[in-house]
């Protein structure tokens, strides 16, 4: 796997590969790898001839409050994990190469990034945006994957590749789970063992909301009341949000007329945790 740290010299890379035919897909991370990014790589490999991946975590998606300092890092293990899959070549640069003193512009989808993790975490989804789209400029894929588990941020990027006319196809990828339901992030690696027990209610939550889903619920607010039901009896776990919203657009929604996504973000002691199922009422 090649190792490419300066943003010139990974255009100048993409720029030859292109110029001799191949074709790249490209999976954008912060590192401490799993399987859900390991799926999306092999996803990736599968499509072009040229597998691209970057591990940068990005600071600009964190606020001052949140974890960036101690988010987990082990490049040594990923790039093993990389060789696996294998990635051709990994893109990871040093923050001031990605934002030397003087950035001042910034990518922003608007509205869909209101409600859900936008309200709750402001200027997140702004450093996201920002960061895909600079990566998108240096790496230069035809294909980018990215995971449904961070659902408004796929929306996000969907709609500003669309906006900002980006010449690439978004290749969304389905959420990887442990055995037991649980949600694969690398911030699950913050959780004790009785922590990560309560956060599996995360996902019995999403399953309730299935099973109304499944017996008939006409209404979102049916469907985001059986998981609120399942996540207010788990002591220990702090509901954020829970929504039932437009799948495509994640404007409120009343009649389950159209595909919708039930969202939910909760604290498990000091861990962030976010999960998500979409239903389509056209596919049962
Ligand atoms: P990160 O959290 O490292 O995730 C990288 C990619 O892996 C994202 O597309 C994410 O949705 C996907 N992913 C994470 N967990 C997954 C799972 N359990 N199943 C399927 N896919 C999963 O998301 C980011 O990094 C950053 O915001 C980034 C896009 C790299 C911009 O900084």
């Amino acid at each position: 796997m090649k190792i490419i740290a300066s943003p010139i010299e990974m255009q100048r890379y993409a720029e030859n590969a292109r110029r001799e035919g191949a074709t790249i897909a490209f999976v954008p991370t912060m590192g401490f790898l799993h399987e859900g990014h390991l799926t999306l790589m092999r996803e990736g490999r599968a499509r072009a001839s040229i597998l691209a991946s970057s591990l940068f975590v990005n600071p600009t998606q964190f606020a001052p409050n949140e974890d960036f300092s101690r988010y987990p890092r082990n490049f040594a293990r990923d790039c093993e994990l990389m060789e696996t899959v294998p990635v051709d070549v990994l893109f990871a640069p040093e923050p001031t190469a990605m934002y030397p003193a003087g950035s001042q512009s910034w990518v922003e989808a608007t509205e869909v990034t209101r409600g859900l993790c936008g309200d709750h975490r402001p200027g997140h989804f702004r450093g996201v945006t920002t960061v895909v789209a600079k990566l998108f400029n240096i790496v230069k894929p035809h294909f980018a994957l990215f995971g449904e588990k961070d659902f408004q941020q796929l929306r996000a990027i969907q709609r500003m590749v669309v906006d900002l006319n980006f010449d690439l196809e978004i290749v969304p990828v389905a959420t990887v789970r442990e055995r037991d339901g649980l949600a694969m992030s690398s911030r699950n690696a913050y959780l004790s063992p009785e922590e990560r027990q309560r956060a599996l209610a995360i996902s019995r939550a999403l399953k309730a909301a299935r099973q109304c889903f499944d017996e008939g619920a006409r209404y979102t607010a049916q469907l985001a009341c059986a998981a609120r039901y399942v996540l207010e009896r788990t002591p220990g776990l702090e509901i954020e949000y829970i929504e039932a919203v437009d799948a495509e657009t994640l404007a409120p929604l009343k009649a389950l007329d159209r595909p919708v996504v039930v969202a939910i973000a909760a604290r498990v002691g000091a861990t962030r945790l976010i999960d998500n199922m979409t239903f389509s009422p056209f596919s049962n």
